[in-house]
């Protein structure tokens, strides 16, 4: 079990739906006309601009009712192009700022356990990563307890997962800039703070989708040693209290999909692998840094579940294409809530969109929703849940609100208040 179930909350009101909603044309300059209604809505603390507001099931804008006024606005190619690269509506939510991580990060990774989140590793920029954990306490909401992680850990694009006291840290990158995936892999007893080494992975992996199933540590998908080319194997290795019981990684059967940058959950006893992409970033050829040069990427939105039938087979997509949601997620009340990400690359900017909403998957109805908007769009931010309240720290942020490509990398931590 990824995230153990977090203690039930007092009962809250649900909240209220955006309420100043209005449609118009947009003639994208590419020369379409795409038909949305453009939400506006301030919310808290943040105003927001102009937002298509979409059914959260489908790509297709809506039609525009007769009580909602109608006219044509040119996009100036931002964030009003269609469906994947607006923002979609969503319900106000109320955020309060928490003190922040002692150091900022980006492609780090995260496990709650109890009161407490254990935030690894990640990039403090591009030239420099974390080699170390640092500890918040959802009980009196401090940072503490920083301990080293081992030298030969990867720094970035981890797999983790736990089984609420033993954390598996299963392979990533080694090093800053775009250098390669390591195939060593650890696990960490949360309550000596020792670590052990587990059997390495047939391959190195970037960034693959990793989780605790009936007993099995699995690991799939990802990219391949180049951080690019998506990598489909599936391998699994029986664990048990922070100990592995076979020598070797077994082959399993391998995923749709492959591509690193995903959600992977355990709930119900199923194993699910929500979103990301193919490609990413790559080191340049020949240089002596790795330093990173974009490649073609492509997101996704796609759901991909695994249960007794040992075949994949595929649930209701995100209302996005959504990546870089490794540890964004918490399961809650049956529900997964997903906060933020990437999505698409901007049609005429090329450049990356970040995403602010936060989606819930109700796990019984199978269905997705918009339920709230993060402060500002987040990529790889770390989220937690306790008593109520969801929090997320770290990531890289927009640029501010009409700007959705990616610039600071922060350590800033917030929460809401959580109504499912
Ligand atoms: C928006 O753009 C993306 C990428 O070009 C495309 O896949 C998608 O179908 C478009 N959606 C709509 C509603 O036009
Ligand atoms: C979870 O469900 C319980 C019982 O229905 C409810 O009281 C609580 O408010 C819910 N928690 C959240 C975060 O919505």
């Amino acid at each position: 079990m990824a995230r153990p179930p977090p203690p039930a909350a007092a009962a809250e009101p649900k909240a209220p739906p955006s309420k100043h909603v209005v449609a118009f044309a947009v003639v994208a300059i590419l020369g379409f006309v795409l038909v949305g209604n453009l939400l506006r809505a301030s919310s808290s603390p943040t105003v927001w601009s102009s937002r298509i507001d979409l059914p959260s099931h489908t790509a297709t804008p809506m039609p525009s009712s007769a009580n909602k006024n109608t006219k044509e606005k040119k996009s100036i190619g931002s964030v009003d192009i269609n469906a994947t690269f607006a923002d979609l509506a969503a319900p106000e939510l109320k955020w309060e700022e928490m003190v922040e991580a002692p150091v900022p990060r980006l492609d780090g990774a995260a496990i709650q356990i109890k009161n407490l989140l254990y935030v690894f590793a990640g990039y403090g920029n591009i030239n420099y990563v974390h080699s170390h954990v640092d500890v918040y306490n959802f009980l009196d909401n401090t940072w503490g307890g920083r301990f080293d992680m081992p030298k030969e850990m990867a720094h970035s694009h981890l797999g983790m997962a736990t089984d609420g006291r033993y954390i598996y840290v299963v392979t990533g990158q080694y090093g800053p800039q775009c250098r390669g995936p390591t195939a060593r892999n650890f696990v960490l007893d949360t309550e000596t703070k020792e670590w052990h080494d587990l059997p390495p992975l047939p391959v190195p992996r970037y960034a693959p989708a990793t989780q605790l199933w009936r007993g099995r540590l699995h690991v799939m998908g990802g990219s391949k040693e180049d951080r690019h080319e998506p990598g489909l194997e599936h391998w699994s290795l029986a664990v048990k209290d922070g100990k592995a019981l076979e020598d070797e990684w077994r082959s399993e059967i391998p995923i749709p999909r492959g591509g690193p940058h995903r959600a992977c959950v355990v709930a119900n006893d199923k194993l699910m692998v929500i979103g990301g992409q193919e490609g990413d970033f790559m080191a340049k050829p020949g240089s002596p840094i790795f330093k990173c040069v974009t490649r073609k990427e492509v997101v996704y939105s796609n759901v991909y579940m695994l249960d007794d039938g040992m075949k994949w087979k595929e649930l209701p997509s995100m209302p996005k294409p959504d990546s870089h949601i490794e540890f964004a997620w918490v399961n809650v009340n049956n529900s997964l809530v997903i906060a933020g990400g990437t999505t698409e690359k901007h049609p005429i900017t090329k450049k990356m969109v970040l995403v602010g909403e936060i989606f819930r998957f109700n796990l019984k109805t199978l269905e997705w929703t918009v339920i709230g908007r993060l402060p500002f769009r987040i990529k790889t931010t770390l989220v937690g849940y306790w008593d109520g309240w969801l929090y997320f720290t770290s990531g890289q942020r927009d640029k501010g609100p009409k700007d959705p490509s990616p610039k600071k990398v922060v350590g800033c931590m917030w929460r809401t208040k959580l109504h499912l």
